[in-house]
């Protein structure tokens, strides 16, 4: 198993990694990824996480893997606009990209889960998701004896959650986008590696607009949950209000990264808009008046021209470059 990009030693080393900014250029655009201290790194661990990733039997019936929501040809997503589970079950949301989940510090539209081992448990046992239980997938793993040896191998122990949900999270932090022709272009000096309109794209997203104080580069997400002004009234799903109960927070979401963002559609937590032009339409109106919307969504006026940059500029966010 080859990791393509390039990652700081340390993270090799399985340490929590620490980078500064000014040092060598091995050092990834992306900044830091805090590594739990006790889930370092290793290759065999990865192995592991990615077989778990793909094996359909953490599902009830052995019909779906994380991979079949989260496939890797759409960056991770399904094109659904609401995934769906075992048996045509309806899961609750809209299924988003796993590229640089690991730089997270919150996980889930309601960014309310604070780590990937604890949020890999979520879509396991969750009725309208994979809906298995610890004690059945732990009975069919046990049957097979890779997992069985690499399990005592690498941890010590017997296959249980612990050892599943590590191994998941260690495959998740190794899913890296810092290579697309954007990052070429302003990171790495590559003058050529976008189109004129694709730059000009750049600045009306940066500069004419506001999008990039939400949508913030590298990671093209501050990572903070905000209401957009998607609808006026959000009848169907809340939020992050269905977690703490606090009306501030009705209609706030955490701001989806942009990266690869052509494969990852539809879009919102909804899957309700079906194409970039529907996005940049929403946002030009200046979104629905909710009492939650962010201030700093107002409405813009962008020619056919500018729109066309616009969507060109996000089209250069492409980075899917995961081999099986
Ligand atoms: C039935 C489809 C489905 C399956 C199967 C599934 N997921 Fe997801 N995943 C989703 C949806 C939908 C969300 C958003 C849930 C929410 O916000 O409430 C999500 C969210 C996530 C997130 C949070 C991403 C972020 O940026 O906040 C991670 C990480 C994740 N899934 C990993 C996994 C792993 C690991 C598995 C397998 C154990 C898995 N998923 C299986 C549909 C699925
Ligand atoms: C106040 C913060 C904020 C600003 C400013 C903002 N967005 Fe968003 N954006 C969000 C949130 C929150 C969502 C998800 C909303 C939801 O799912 O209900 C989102 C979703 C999106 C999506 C869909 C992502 C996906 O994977 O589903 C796109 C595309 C997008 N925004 C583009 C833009 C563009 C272009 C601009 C500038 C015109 C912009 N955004 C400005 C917060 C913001």
């Amino acid at each position: 198993m080859i990791v393509k990009y390039s990652i700081p030693l340390s993270f090799l080393l399985g340490l929590t990694v620490l980078v500064s900014c000014d040092s060598t250029s091995d050092v990834s655009i992306l900044g830091e990824m805090v590594i739990p201290q006790d889930n370092s790194y290793s290759e065999e661990k990865l192995a592991l996480g990615k077989k778990l990733f793909f094996d359909k039997r953490l599902s009830l019936d052995n019909s779906m893997s994380c991979a079949s929501c989260h496939l890797p040809e759409k960056a991770f997503t399904d094109g659904l606009a609401i995934a769906e589970g075992v048996k045509g079950r309806k899961a609750f949301r809209n299924t988003p990209s796993l590229y640089n989940v690991g730089f997270s510090p919150t996980f889930m539209f309601d960014a309310h889960i604070t780590s990937l081992e604890e949020q890999a448990l979520v879509p396991i046992l969750d009725a309208n998701e994979m809906a298995a239980t610890i004690k059945a997938i732990i009975d069919k793993l046990s049957k097979d004896p890779y997992y069985v040896q690499a399990v005592r191998k690498i941890y010590n122990r017997e296959i249980d959650a612990w050892a599943i949900t590590r191994s998941l999270a260690t495959f998740q932090r190794t899913l890296i986008s810092d290579n697309s022709p954007f990052d070429r272009y302003y990171y790495k000096g590559e003058r050529g590696a976008i189109s004129e309109s694709a730059k000009r794209g750049w600045k009306i997203f940066s500069e004419k607009l506001y999008c990039i104080q939400c949508h913030t580069p590298p990671h093209f997400t501050n990572f903070k949950a905000e209401n957009n002004g998607l609808y006026l009234d959000y009848i169907d799903d809340q939020g992050r209000f269905r977690i703490h109960g606090d009306s501030t927070d009705k209609g706030k979401f955490k701001i989806p990264t942009l990266r690869n963002i052509k494969l990852t559609g539809p879009y919102m937590h909804d899957g309700s808009m079906g194409t970039l032009q529907e996005v940049i339409e929403h946002y030009s109106r200046g979104g629905e008046q909710h009492v939650n919307k962010s201030p700093i969504i107002q409405p813009f006026h962008l020619n056919v021209d500018e729109k066309k940059a616009l969507i060109e500029f996000l089209g250069a966010l492409s980075d899917n470059n995961f081999e099986e």
